[in-house]
């Protein structure tokens, strides 16, 4: 591994930064539901959904969250369809279900008490080393390092590191780099300090360096790149996906729903029948005989779309055009599909896309 884009450490007071870091951090840290007590299970879930989930949205889930599954045990034990649904709308389900079996895990092998050395740790479903450093440094008080994308835009303008964010290998460059500035006394704070000064100073675009507590301390504010920092290469071009879906209704005021596969995007959510549209018919007709070759489902869908919704992934787009039909005598031929009564369906755990369709749909 090369290196020498950490030259600039040498130039930085390991210790007098680490004091005006941590005497910041105490005045100014947002009071956060997982910051109450040290629970290594409620660290533990606070960054799984923080990943890719702004804290604003992850509060309320959070907090959701462990009143229902407030141990290990609790959730080693939950029906997976709760533990879905609980997650409802933050999206990356995998996570969710990676946690999971990793809690199970911890609640077997280890008596339900979530291990503190690094190696055991790192073995669990899920947990890589990013929520590995958090966990053993928040909870444990272990020096460890918790480099996340926001650690290294602020790492790489303190120390003026140019290494692509974008790649995987660099992420080490910046585990050795917090190595030699974390405090030894109080790893904890030192990592949250730095994911605090990312999320309300050293943000992506126009950072408040007037404001920073570590200013004196940075390469970048010294030589008027932070503007400049990180680099971060673009990823691929997005995917995009026509599709048209349905919601069929009985005149019994029921609803046709299917589960997704377990593998693979959106894995196991429930959602309304579906298809990717090619283009060559209208999507109305498409949708119609993907009805009848899926489902036999003979129905004349409404002439018009109730809704057209759009829903982004990192790596994907949606957009489904949502039309409306009645089904009569209808009996479920395909393999995990369900009549179920309007009332319940807000009881089964639907991707953001279909939350937003059923919306639409279910006044209509
Ligand atoms: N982002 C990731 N982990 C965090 C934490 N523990 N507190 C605030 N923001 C975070």
């Amino acid at each position: 591994m090369n290196f020498s884009s950490l030259n600039q450490i040498e130039k930085v007071n390991a210790a007098q930064f680490q004091r005006d870091l941590l005497q910041w951090y105490e005045e100014e840290k947002r009071d956060l539901p997982w910051r109450k007590d040290k629970d290594p299970y409620k660290i533990w879930v606070s960054e799984i959904m923080l990943q890719q989930t702004r804290v604003d949205t992850v509060i309320p889930y959070f907090e959701r969250f462990i009143d229902q599954f407030p141990t290990v045990k609790a959730l080693a034990e939950a029906e997976e369809e709760d533990v879905l649904k609980a997650w409802e709308g933050l999206g990356y389900y995998s996570r969710v279900r990676n946690l999971q079996a990793a809690v199970r895990e911890v609640h077997e092998q280890y008596g339900g008490r979530v291990p503190h050395t690094k190696e055991e740790i790192s073995s669990l479903k899920g947990v890589g080393p990013y929520t590995s450093g958090a966990i053993l440094s928040i909870a444990y008080g272990v020096p460890e390092p918790a480099v996340d994308g926001n650690v290294m835009r602020v790492m790489s303008r303190i120390l003026s590191i140019w290494d692509d964010i974008a790649k995987a290998s660099s992420r080490k460059v910046f585990e050795e780099a917090i190595r030699q500035l974390i405090s030894e006394d109080d790893p904890s704070s030192f990592n949250q300090a730095l994911m605090e000064l990312g999320a309300l100073i050293c943000t992506p675009s126009s950072p408040a360096c007037l404001l920073c507590p570590v200013r004196e301390h940075c390469c970048a504010f010294h030589e008027g790149t932070m503007n400049e920092l990180p680099v971060k290469t673009k990823k691929k071009t997005m995917r995009h996906l026509h599709l048209a879906a349905a919601v069929l209704k009985t005149e019994m005021g029921e609803v046709v729903i299917q589960k997704r596969p377990p593998q693979g995007l959106l894995a196991n959510l429930w959602e309304f029948p579906n298809t990717e549209l090619s283009g060559i018919g209208s999507p109305k007709v498409e949708l119609e005989l993907f009805l009848k070759r899926e489902y036999e489902i003979e129905t004349k869908l409404k002439a018009e779309p109730i809704a057209k919704i759009q829903h982004v992934f990192s790596h994907l787009t949606w957009d489904i055009d949502v039309y409306e039909g009645r089904v009569t005598d209808y009996c479920s031929v395909k393999e995990n599909s369900r009549l179920v009564k309007a009332e319940e369906v807000e009881t089964y755990a639907f991707s953001v896309s279909h939350q937003k369709i059923w919306k639409k749909a279910k006044d209509e």
